[in-house]
């Protein structure tokens, strides 16, 4: 079989909030084509492909039978998201999904191998990582910076996205709670600066077991909260260093976009790990406000790490937002749900190779294929 060349056919399955953002970007990346958007509301999922100029739109089963999309581009809620990316890899795709990577480890290992055996990619959010921000903050500590990574905090505090989001109970049962909704942007970004993490020790807490929606069409109706609303932990790593989190929807005082990093020879502070700019402020003892950095590199939104994984396809390398990496984060948010549920620590053991930094001239608006 000869390989496909040239711009690789994409299928975005999830009409929904996110599919936006994707969709802008996505439509002006020239190595992607995006030929398809599905959801279970096919109306929705036409309104999306209008929008944005795409000529197809229908159920998963038409997307899945389109033989030009090789990325299907997973953007269902979480709980839909380990169902969608297993059919997607039976139908041949490659997937780039939407964060979490699964609910718990035995999907996401089945996942991972299922991917693994069809020779296909499970690639997966956040992208963030890879934009100029964040890539900023971390080419700075791979220079030596600060010196030897030892200690972080990392803080994300808010009410809460019932106030705006107009379908949000997803966001506050399993799969969802401060934790694996907006977690992996910050654990992403510490396992980037120290690699796998080993053990944990958490705490957890549920404020209000029942929350109202805010906007959109069902504003005021009530919903259940049947996940915690706040986890903290202790997160030690295997390669040395730990870190503190919080990640909490009880906070009636935002604070937002907290990762600090506090090395050998200086301190840095990351831009907010769920954005993809921003700048990197270094303290290294001789002024209070820091030396700050302006981002470097890519300032493209969401969608960026479709492009790469198109890149990563074409070229035969791995892809940098890997199922791999999105599984450890997954087995760290699982690992630190249960020491919560427990009261003890608990142990892991899954790993993953820490992707190279991004060029800082790479951008996928730049076509390569
Ligand atoms: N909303 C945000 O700001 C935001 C930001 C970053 C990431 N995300 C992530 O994006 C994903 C989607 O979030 P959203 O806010 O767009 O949710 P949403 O509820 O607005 O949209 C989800 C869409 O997926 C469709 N869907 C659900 N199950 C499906 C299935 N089995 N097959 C086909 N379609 C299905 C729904 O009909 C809906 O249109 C989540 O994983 C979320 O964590 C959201």
């Amino acid at each position: 079989m000869t390989r496909p060349v040239g711009p690789v056919g994409v299928g975005v399955i999830g009409a929904g909030v996110i599919s936006d953002q994707y969709l802008e970007n996505l439509t002006v990346f020239p190595d992607v084509r995006v030929l398809f958007v599905a959801d279970l509301d096919v109306a929705r999922a036409t309104a999306q492909a209008d929008k944005y100029g795409i000529a197809g739109s229908g159920t998963v089963e038409e997307l899945l039978a389109h033989p030009e999309i090789e990325i299907v581009v997973n953007l269902t809620i979480p709980a839909a998201h380990v169902e969608v990316a297993t059919a997607a890899l039976a139908a041949g795709k490659n997937v780039w999904s939407e964060k979490p990577f699964a609910l718990d480890r035995d999907s996401g290992r089945r996942l991972l191998a299922d991917a693994a055996d069809r020779g296909l990619r499970v690639a997966t959010a956040p992208d963030t990582f890879l934009g100029a921000g964040l890539q900023t903050g971390l080419r700075l500590i791979a220079d030596g910076t600060i010196g030897t990574p030892l200690t972080a905090l990392a803080l994300m505090q808010s009410p809460g996205p019932e106030s705006w989001h107009p379908s949000p109970e997803f966001l506050f049962q399993t799969g969802g709670g401060p934790l694996f909704d907006i977690g992996p942007y910050y654990l992403t970004t510490l396992v980037q600066v120290f690699g796998a993490a080993r053990k944990v020790t958490a705490a957890a807490s549920t404020a209000r077991p029942v929350r109202t929606i805010g906007s959109g069409p069902r504003a005021g109706t009530e919903f259940d909260v049947t996940v915690p609303s706040h986890h903290g932990a202790l997160i030690e790593f295997a390669g040395g260093g730990s870190a503190q989190i919080i990640f909490s929807f009880e906070s009636f005082r935002s604070r937002t976009g907290f990762v600090e990093v506090n090395g050998s020879a200086g301190t840095l502070a990351f831009p907010d790990p769920n954005q993809f700019d921003g700048a990197t402020t270094v303290f290294d003892g001789t002024s209070d406000d820091g030396i700050e950095h302006p981002p470097v590199g890519s300032l493209s939104g969401r969608g960026t790490g479709v492009a790469e994984l198109a890149q990563a396809i074409r070229a035969g390398r791995p892809e940098r937002a890997s199922g791999e990496q999105a599984f450890h984060v997954l087995d760290l948010m699982v690992s630190i749900a249960e020491s919560a549920e427990r009261g003890e620590s608990v142990t892991l053991d899954s790993g993953f190779t820490r992707a190279p930094p991004v060029p800082a001239d790479w951008d996928p608006k730049v076509a390569t294929l």
